[in-house]
């Protein structure tokens, strides 16, 4: 599948997964985590790449000259990013902006000249705010469903690849549309093979949860450390509607994606758990105190906050389709994953999570 690789991002929660992950599998093959380590919790990782046997390498995707050099590569995953919705949206956008586009354009560089393979994470808030604003929907007591009538791009399973695309979308997701842009180039112009992975949102074991991004981990994470908790937006009732996937599921595709790179090259695949692994705040909150058996304080705020989505469910048909692959864990495994982690872990993961 590959003699050397490059994870980029690869301390952060799905780099390192996926390092690790390649690595296991093939154990021939040469893999390297590059990582500037900006993210917290990230340097927590380290000992962890180094025990099976990826070496780490500390670079900054922004900087030309640190994605210039390497000997043989030939695939990179993409997973370095500043992830959150809100990067950017209370001042300076620099960080985000340079990192998720101009470090785009350094590794298409790199996959350019090495000729390596490119497996770019990308992610559904690439989907504008406003359309994901006026997907119909109904309240139940405990989640949004979806009403009727069902506009282009929306199906019962969710989201597909047809939403429509036109408008604002967050800081985050344009850097990341505008890197898919970027990466159609390099296909068409280069000759690139890539394969472009919108994914909604990845979760489990690893996962340096925050307020802006990592919601399953920091679910988990306040009911293990008896922290209280907030429900904002959409009336404050938690009854917004997700769905995840474990992030092992994504490692089993991205495998299959992998050997079948010519029939992939140049798609962008919805990748989510989808409606199986769909849940609500609400219902978020009953599956980790069953499994956790701890309640912990939670405040109702009613206000939405700018860019919050009511509900976004991965249709996944294509990439399962495409694939023949199915996500294998639920959410009840990923929850019990996740708090076994935190547990094992829970004086260093205190002063982080
Ligand atoms: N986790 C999710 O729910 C989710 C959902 C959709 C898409 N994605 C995408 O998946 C990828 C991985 O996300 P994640 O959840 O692992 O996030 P993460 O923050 O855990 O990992 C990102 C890593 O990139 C590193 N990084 C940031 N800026 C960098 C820079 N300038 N140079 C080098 N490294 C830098 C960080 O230190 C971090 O280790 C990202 O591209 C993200 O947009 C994630």
């Amino acid at each position: 599948m590959f003699c050397n690789a490059l994870v980029v991002g690869g301390a952060g929660f799905v780099g390192s997964n996926l390092a690790i992950h390649l690595k296991k599998c093939f154990p021939d093959g040469n893999v390297q985590a590059f990582d500037n380590l900006h993210r917290r919790g990230s340097e927590l990782t380290l000992q962890r790449l180094r025990e099976a046997g990826v070496s780490f390498v500390h670079g900054d995707i922004r900087i030309a000259e640190d994605c210039a050099c390497y000997g043989d590569l030939d695939l990179i995953i993409d997973c370095s990013a500043e992830p959150s919705v809100l990067a950017g949206s209370t001042g300076d956008p620099s960080y985000v902006i340079q990192t998720n586009l101009f470090g785009t354009f350094h590794i298409l560089e790199l996959a350019r000249r090495k000729n390596a393979r490119l497996i770019f994470l990308s992610t559904s808030r690439v989907y504008p705010v406003r359309h994901l604003l006026s997907v119909p929907i109904q309240r139940t007591a405990s989640r949004f469903v979806l009403g009727s009538p069902l506009p282009r791009g929306l199906t019962p399973e969710g989201i597909t690849e047809e939403f429509p695309l036109d408008g604002p979308r967050t800081l985050y997701g344009a850097s990341k549309l505008a890197s898919e842009l970027l990466i159609q180039e390099y296909i068409e112009t280069y000759n690139l093979k890539a394969v472009i992975d919108r994914c909604g949102i990845i979760t489990g074991p690893w996962q340096m949860g925050k307020v802006d991004q990592g919601v399953v981990a920091l679910w988990v994470a306040h009911h293990i450390f008896k922290r209280p908790l907030k429900m904002i937006g959409f009336g404050g009732q938690g009854l917004q509607v997700r769905d995840a996937i474990h992030v092992d599921d994504l490692a089993d595709l991205l495998l299959l994606q992998l050997a079948n790179i010519d029939q992939a090259t140049g798609t962008c695949f919805n990748v989510g758990g989808g409606h199986p692994n769909s849940f609500s705040l609400a219902e978020l909150t009953t599956l980790c105190q069953a499994v956790t058996g701890n309640r912990v304080p939670l405040e109702s705020v009613p206000e939405t906050r700018t860019g919050d989505v009511p509900y976004y469910v991965t249709d996944t048909s294509l990439v399962r389709r495409t694939f023949r692959w199915e996500p294998k864990r639920n959410m009840r495994t990923i929850v019990t994953e996740i708090a076994s982690w935190i547990e094992g872990q829970y004086d260093d993961l205190i002063k982080v999570l």
